[in-house]
């Protein structure tokens, strides 16, 4: 079977950047193989021409040391020829490691067990598939997985006794290799323990009541607990209204997508105006944020933010973000100040948003002048009309007296043909 080829991931990995140390070794191995290829060159060209006059007369008059000279010849050149193997194999490896591709092979022995289950392939219950013409389906995970460190946590994360209650040890583990870009996680046979024993003994509200009293604890402060001032009290002139931004569309917002969300309160407002969205959220440091959100009524979902959107084309009618535009870029990855890594993540919310759909970029906290300059370039460069654009200057929340430059922006997609 050999070994299993990655699938996802292949964008965040091709990024990475060759170090300045990486392209010298590259640089030093391609000229190894090049002085090694002209030496073998050299050996075959010159060795016979102490006698050049005719070949039947070196053969004739030499014979004796000739063989001797041509086996030890022979043997150069066989010793040329591993040397020049091994360092194109050596060649490889680098070109792999700077490109980032990593497989995990399923005939590892240090693989667990159900991870090599999981890799295994399978062939489709029915036979063939006539319309698709597949045989079999291949399960993948991420380059990232099969990466150090990420390797090291996925194998703890696959090693578990099957059919039994998960291991307790460390339930952050899922979220560390997420934050790896390892994901999607492969699947566990396994029975997950109860998150948080609270939250489901507490009394459970109906619809709408929920959005406000999910009867949980507030996971934690800020955006990652219930806030009932957003997007309806008016703020700062950054601060937009959410029947100002609804007002804005011609022909409704029914659903749309919260990136990084938090605990839900976008989503909350929204659903008081019969408005769908789901809310993307991870579990940071261990808070029970999704299950927070569900409790609320609302969608939930666990993505990272290196993650291709899971949804169809043009399917929403709004996209709101605060600082996702950053998480784009994958900070895990080293990847947050280039800007294609900003492309990568527009380009997505395009595909996701419906012509004359709205992209509410919220209280974007631009780190310098340089950044928000870039950020503007981008947003400018899809063509969006500018419903609303406004930067301000707020306090940065810490004692140090400083404020920070935010942009806020409703956006409208154009229709293209
Ligand atoms: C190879 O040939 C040269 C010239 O004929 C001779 O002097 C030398 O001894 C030979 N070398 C070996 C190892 O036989
Ligand atoms: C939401 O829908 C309900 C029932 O369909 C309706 O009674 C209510 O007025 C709607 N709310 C808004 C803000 O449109
Ligand atoms: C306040 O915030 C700024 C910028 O976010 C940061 O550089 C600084 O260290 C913070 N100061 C304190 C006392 O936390």
């Amino acid at each position: 079977m050999g070994s299993v080829s990655l699938k996802i991931g292949d964008g965040t990995a091709r990024f990475r950047h060759a170090t300045v140390c990486s392209s010298a070794v590259h640089l030093l191995m391609l000229a190894s193989v090049l002085i090694t290829n002209l030496f073998a060159l050299y050996a075959f060209t010159s060795a016979p021409s102490p006698s050049v006059s005719s070949a039947p007369a070196l053969l004739a008059h030499r014979s004796g040391s000739g063989q001797r000279n041509l086996s030890v010849i022979s043997e150069h050149v066989a010793l040329i020829i591993r040397e020049i193997e091994a360092s194109e194999r050596r060649l490889h490896q680098i070109e792999r490691e700077l490109a980032g591709y990593d497989t995990l092979d399923p005939a590892k022995p240090s693989l667990p067990s159900e991870l090599k289950l999981f890799l295994a392939r399978h062939p489709l219950p029915l036979g063939r598939d006539s319309r698709s013409g597949i045989t079999e389906m291949v399960a993948s995970v991420a380059h990232f997985c099969a990466r150090s460190p990420a390797a090291d946590l996925l194998a703890r994360y696959m090693s578990y006794k099957p059919a039994a209650p998960c291991p307790t040890d460390d339930p952050l583990l899922p979220q560390k290799l997420i934050a790896k870009a390892c994901e999607p996680l492969p699947r566990r046979r396994c029975l997950t323990r109860r998150a948080s024993p609270t939250a489901a003994a507490a009394p459970r509200l109906p619809f709408p009541q929920c959005l406000w009293n999910p009867g949980a604890k507030n996971p934690g402060g800020g955006v990652y607990g219930v806030d009932r001032q957003m997007w309806v009290k008016p703020g700062g002139k950054i601060d937009f209204l959410i029947d100002d931004v609804l007002a804005l569309s011609s022909r409704g917002i029914r659903i749309g997508f919260d990136i990084g969300g938090g605990a839900g309160n976008f989503a909350a407002r929204m659903a008081e105006r019969n408005v769908t969205i789901v809310t993307s959220t991870l579990e940071i440091g261990g808070k029970p944020m999704n299950e927070f959100v569900a409790a609320r009524g609302l969608f939930p979902l666990l993505l990272s933010p290196a993650q291709r959107f899971p949804f169809y084309n043009s399917v929403f009618d709004l996209v709101h973000s605060t600082n996702a535009l950053d998480e784009g870029g994958a900070p895990a990855l080293g990847q947050a100040s280039h800007p294609e890594a900003l492309e990568f993540l527009m380009f997505d919310i395009d595909r996701i948003l419906r012509a004359g759909g709205l992209f509410w970029l919220d209280n974007y906290l631009c780190a310098d002048e340089e950044r928000k300059r870039m950020v503007t370039r981008l947003i400018e460069r899809f063509g969006y009309k500018k419903l609303k654009w406004a930067v301000g200057e707020k306090a940065n929340g810490n004692s140090s007296g400083k404020t920070q430059v935010y942009l806020s922006a409703v956006l409208q997609k154009p229709a293209r043909s």
